[in-house]
C-alpha cells in the first residue's frame, strides 16, 4: 500500500484502516517478499509498515527497499545481553506501531518478556509440520529419520520455542532421491502460500489467539491446524 494513498482496499471494503505490519527477519527474506507481493494485491488487509533485521547484509532488505519499505538494522553485536537487544527492538517497533509482527527467517530466540509483550500479534513461520522437528536443520532430520511427509507452520509465538499454538500447516511429499536443499525447496515455494495467508486472516480479524491460550478462526476454536496438503 503507498503511504501517500490513505485510500487502501481495506479502507474501501470496510471502512477500517490495513492492519501495519512489521517483518522481523535476519537472511534472504523470501518469506518476506511473499508478503510484500500479497500486500501490494488491490484488496490486501495489511500494509508492511516496517522490516527489521538484525543483520545489515540481509538481502531481505534490499527486497523491501526495492518495495519502498521503510528498513531498519539492529544488530546483536551492538548489545551484551539478549535483554538489551530485545528492549532496544521493542522500542523500534512501538515506534512504528504495528498491529501485527511477523518472524521471517529472523534467527534469534526472543526473550519471555518480548513475547508477552506482543503475545497474540506475533508470528512465526517454521520449516516443520510442528510440534514436530523444532529448532533447526529440520529438513536434514526429516530425510535421516525417514519420513514421508513433511512441511511448514505458521503459528503465534509463545514464550516456549517453536511451541506456540499451530494456524496453518503445508504439507509436502518427501521423494526418494531427495536431498536437503531440495527438500527446503519445496516446503519452501509452500512456505510463501501460508504465511501470507496466516497474515491476512490476522488482518481480516478472522484469526486471534484467545486469552485461554488457543487460536481460533472464524470464531471457532482450532483444534489441529488447517492444512493445505500438496503430500498426496
Ligand atoms: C524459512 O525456511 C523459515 O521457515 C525459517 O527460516 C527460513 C527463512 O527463509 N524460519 P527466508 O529468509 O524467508 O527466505
Amino acid at each position: 500500500m503507498n503511504e501517500n494513498n490513505p485510500n487502501t482496499a481495506k479502507d474501501v471494503v470496510d471502512g477500517s484502516p490495513p492492519l501495519r505490519l512489521a517483518v522481523l527477519i535476519s537472511g534472504s527474506g523470501s518469506n518476506l517478499q511473499a508478503l510484500i507481493d500479497a500486500s501490494q494485491q488491490a484488496d490486501s488487509p495489511y500494509e508492511i509498515a516496517v522490516v527489521i533485521s538484525n543483520r545489515a547484509d540481509a538481502f531481505g532488505l534490499e527486497r523491501a527497499q526495492r518495495a519502498g519499505i521503510a528498513t531498519q538494522v539492529l544488530s546483536h553485536r551492538d548489545f551484551d545481553s539478549r535483554t538489551a537487544y530485545d528492549t532496544a527492538l521493542a522500542e523500534l517497533l512501538r515506534a512504528a506501531a504495528p498491529g501485527l509482527i511477523a518472524l521471517a527467517g529472523f534467527m534469534r530466540i526472543l526473550t519471555p518478556g518480548f513475547v508477552e509483550q506482543w503475545q497474540g500479534r506475533l508470528l512465526n513461520i517454521h520449516p516443520s509440520l510442528l510440534p514436530s522437528y523444532r529448532g533447526l536443520h529440520t529438513h536434514q532430520r526429516v530425510l535421516e529419520a525417514g519420513d514421508p511427509v513433511h512441511g511448514a507452520t505458521v503459528h503465534f509465538v509463545t514464550a516456549e520455542l517453536d511451541g506456540g499454538p499451530a494456524i496453518v500447516q503445508a504439507r509436502v511429499p518427501v521423494l526418494a532421491d531427495d536431498e536437503p536443499d531440495q527438500l527446503a525447496a519445496r516446503v519452501l515455494e509452500q512456505e510463501h502460500r501460508i504465511y501470507p495467508l496466516a497474515v491476512r486472516w490476522f488482518a481480516e480479524d478472522r484469526l486471534v489467539l484467545s486469552s485461554d491460550g488457543r487460536t481460533q478462526l472464524d470464531g471457532e476454536p482450532l483444534d489441529s491446524p488447517v492444512i493445505i496438503d500438496t503430500a498426496r
